[in-house]
């Protein structure tokens, strides 16, 4: 539907089209539509002209094609009134702005990110009762511009949105299993419980199968479409299988296919010969399938932290992933380690590698099992020279080792997180080194920071919402066709223009 501005023209005016004529479209994601009350004609019209000869798009009729509405009025309610009155499907999603957005954006010659400084905000609190009201039209389509801590207020029904989107992740439905990540991503940010799907009206990223779900628990505590996906024997073999180290989706289907539904099937199964990896999966699999605590990963960062500086005095050590996050536990627990000198870095693993068998081979005879159970290390592939790459690869190109290390509770402050019955002393625990060379070190902190759904929507605001490309090894500028450098994390959020979020609010 399309809507006139709000003051009411005396005679009418030809309604150009939105897109200029002559001067060239830059930025194809934005849309502007600058609204006239306060501003007055006049002033729109330069305004329009302005942006236009900059590349910017300025649609004449506001409609739900446009991305970022400006205005000059200083009364946020009455552009609000007017704006819910215009029966916008998109609101939600749209930027509603005030002119320091608009003279910004002219400044750089291209939209800046959006900051909570530029919004006018919604002065009704929508969500939720007695937290700090959120207006929704400011929580972003895009998780790298909302801050997402540890605490959860909605896990009930996170939960549920978690089991199908594994569910049709299982199915190799991309788009639907996205759909969910993307909802229960937006769920995580809120300050408070949902109590009503009033709650939740116009948050980006939940559509009518999320609410509906929604609307199951909150009627009756429960979903049934999610319970009837965890009594499905598919769902729960093909779970139970990819739940072993170095079994995937592909494998696990393989499996249940050929009949079998339990791991004795599978182990007694003459014809499956299992790989190295999977072997000692099913090996340590209580262990590795058991969650990893804070105390235990800063019980390996010891360790590890020694081997590295017996090896290099100058090495840089970083814990990534979940703990980065503030996370209480995890599945593993990820490093990042390198050198200032360039190269350097290439045989730092396998030298962190050797150091740690000799763990095993200079210990007593008693103690001959050593802190390595397992080792696949994968040399770096990266060349600078074959990036940007078209495709976002799930794996980077990083040299990176995954390992399972035994970990003695004697070295960890308050003890393993084992079983009570548990009396052997010590644990595995599946730890991720990743060894970028330094001048790359920035991008893959980031990159191996996560979460996944962060990641994945800082390269979807870097591609459509800036023309760049992102990954953990570079970032680039596909309008200026170079390269951007970053020494740290913030230099990458500066480039594209967003607020720095901080590690522990990056738990979308
Ligand atoms: P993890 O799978 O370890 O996730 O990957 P996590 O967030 O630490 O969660 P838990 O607690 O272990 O389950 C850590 C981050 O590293 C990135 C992932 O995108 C994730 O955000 N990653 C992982 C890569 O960038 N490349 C890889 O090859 C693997
Ligand atoms: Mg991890």
């Amino acid at each position: 539907m399309f809507h006139t501005p709000i003051v009411p023209r005396k005679r009418p005016r030809p309604v150009e089209a939105g897109v200029p004529r002559r001067e060239q479209v830059k930025f194809e994601n934005v849309r502007l539509y600058l609204v006239e009350r306060k501003m007055g004609h006049s002033r729109r019209s330069f305004l329009t002209q302005l942006a236009r000869s900059k590349g910017f798009m300025v649609e004449d009729v506001l409609s739900d094609t446009v991305t970022h509405v400006v205005s000059e009025d200083s009364q946020a309610s009455a552009l609000w009134t007017w704006l819910k009155g215009c029966d916008l499907k998109n609101l939600p999603s749209m930027h509603v702005l005030d002119i320091s957005w608009f003279t910004d954006s002219m400044r750089e010659g291209r939209p800046v990110a959006v900051e909570t400084r530029h919004l006018v905000q919604d002065t009704v609190p929508t969500f939720p009762e007695g937290a700090t009201p959120t207006p929704v039209a400011t929580v972003s389509q895009y998780a790298c511009q909302r801050r997402t801590s540890t605490e959860n207020y909605n896990k009930i029904f996170t939960d549920a949105f978690e089991v199908l989107a594994e569910s049709y992740e299982l199915s190799e439905f991309e788009g639907q299993c996205l759909a969910f990540r993307k909802a229960a991503s937006v769920l995580k940010c809120l300050p408070g419980v949902v109590r009503c799907l009033g709650d939740i009206r116009g948050l980006p990223c939940l559509g009518e199968h999320t609410k509906s779900i929604m609307e199951d628990i909150l009627q009756c505590g429960r979903s049934f479409e999610v319970e009837k996906i965890l009594s499905d024997e598919r769902y729960q073999t093909l779970k139970l299988f990819t739940s072993v180290f170095g079994v995937g989706p592909k494998t696990a289907e393989k499996w249940y296919r050929a009949g079998l539904r339990s791991f004795s099937d599978i182990l007694t199964e003459p014809s499956i010969h299992l790989n190295r990896m999977q072997q000692t999966g099913f090996l340590h699999y209580k262990d590795i399938s058991r969650a990893v605590s804070k105390a235990e990963a800063r019980a390996l960062g010891n360790i590890i932290d020694e081997a590295v500086h017996a090896i290099t005095p100058d090495a840089v050590l970083a814990l990534t992933g979940g703990f980065r996050r503030g996370k209480e536990f995890g599945h593993d627990v990820d490093f990042l380690v390198t050198t200032p000198e360039l190269g350097r870095e290439k045989s730092l693993l396998p030298d962190i590698i050797d150091r740690l068998k000799q763990d095993t081979e200079s210990g007593p005879r008693v103690q001959r099992e050593g802190i390595l159970l397992y080792c696949d290390y994968q040399a770096s592939t990266f060349d600078i020279s074959k990036l940007p790459s078209l495709r976002f690869e799930a794996m980077d190109l990083f040299a990176k080792c995954f390992l399972i290390l035994r970990l003695k509770g004697s070295k960890v402050e308050g003890g393993l997180n084992s079983a009570a019955e548990d009396h052997r002393g010590w644990r595995a625990v599946r730890v991720d080194l990743v060894s970028p060379p330094m001048d790359r070190y920035a991008y893959a902190l980031l990159g191996w920071t996560g979460s996944r759904q962060f990641e994945r929507d800082l390269r979807r605001f870097a591609r459509f919402e800036r023309q760049m490309r992102l990954d953990n090894h570079i970032l680039y500028d596909k309008t200026k066709n170079e390269f951007l450098a970053a020494t740290t994390e913030k230099d990458i959020f500066d480039h594209l223009g967003l607020e720095y979020i901080e590690p522990w609010q990056r738990n979308a």
